[in-house]
């Protein structure tokens, strides 16, 4: 008789264990069916459907034309490319800030159309903390996302790390707390000073994700394809690159153009009827 391993996806629980336990969680971001199953082979805990993608994978110069449908499309791909990574979906641009009530259908399809575990959202305003319990209220799991918030790029004025000054440090210890009492079971923390990181994650008991904050986090996100070499632009100085993707497929593409052209066409045909 073969026993068989019970593979079991990441759960709220299980993610809450490994801080207390101090086991850093793995997350990266995955848009597609190969990269989630790879990842999730690889060990990831968390894959996060960012909505990076509208730069990754669309090409748009920022995250705010990604849409809903956009998102369900892409995480529906990832939650069948996995078993065992924790999926979480990216609520773009506008289909949260509004109202609560969109924010609820918004969040609601990611889970029933697509199969997200849970959904992140970016800011913590006093409307985002109310707006946040009602999701929780509703079982929808959150995680936060406070420092660099690319849906906010234009209101922040450009890419730049958060918590240099002491009121801007006070305010992301002050908006993790608010996030935590909201209930969010996690919180990225994006560009932000490790000093202020490291403080937040000592001091809450949800899971920090850092990115661009040091290593002092509970756990660390990457966008995929900085990690893989496979980005249009150059990758940010913080990413480390552990592949190069880019060269792979253009070698691969240029062999196959070059086999193609090879032959003559009905060169191999003429030859067998011969
Ligand atoms: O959209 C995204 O990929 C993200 C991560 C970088 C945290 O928000």
């Amino acid at each position: 008789m073969s026993i068989q391993m019970e593979i079991r996806r990441h759960t709220l629980r299980s993610l809450a264990k490994m801080k207390r336990n101090k086991e850093r969680v793995a997350m990266l971001t995955a848009y597609d069916v190969m990269t989630a199953q790879c990842l999730d082979e690889a060990g990831a805990d968390v894959l996060l459907v960012g909505d990076s993608l509208g730069n990754v994978v669309y090409g748009f110069d920022s995250t705010l034309p990604v849409t809903l449908d956009m998102m369900i499309a892409h995480t529906g791909a990832v939650t069948r490319g996995s078993k065992r990574a924790m999926v979480i979906a990216d609520l773009p641009f506008m289909t949260y800030q509004a109202s609560i009530e969109e924010a609820l259908r918004s969040a609601g399809r990611c889970l029933s159309e697509a199969g997200a575990q849970a959904v992140k959202v970016e800011g913590a305003s006093t409307y985002m903390v109310d707006m946040i319990k009602r999701l929780m209220e509703a079982g929808i799991p959150v995680m936060g996302h406070i420092g660099l918030t690319p849906q906010s790029v234009h209101q922040m004025g450009g890419f730049y790390t958060h918590g240099s000054t002491e009121s801007s440090y006070d305010r992301l210890v002050r908006e993790a707390i608010a996030l935590e009492q909201a209930g969010c079971f996690s919180i990225v923390l994006e560009c932000v000073k490790p000093e202020v990181a490291k403080e937040i994650s000592e001091k809450i008991s949800a899971i920090t994700i850092g990115i661009g904050s040091g290593n002092v986090c509970d756990g660390e996100v990457l966008v995929i394809n900085d990690v893989l070499g496979y980005t249009a632009g150059k990758a940010p100085k913080f990413a480390t690159t552990y592949a190069n993707v880019k060269e792979t497929v253009r070698d691969a593409g240029l062999a196959y153009v070059k086999a193609v052209k090879g032959i003559v066409r009905g060169e191999s045909e003429s030859k067998s009827e011969s």
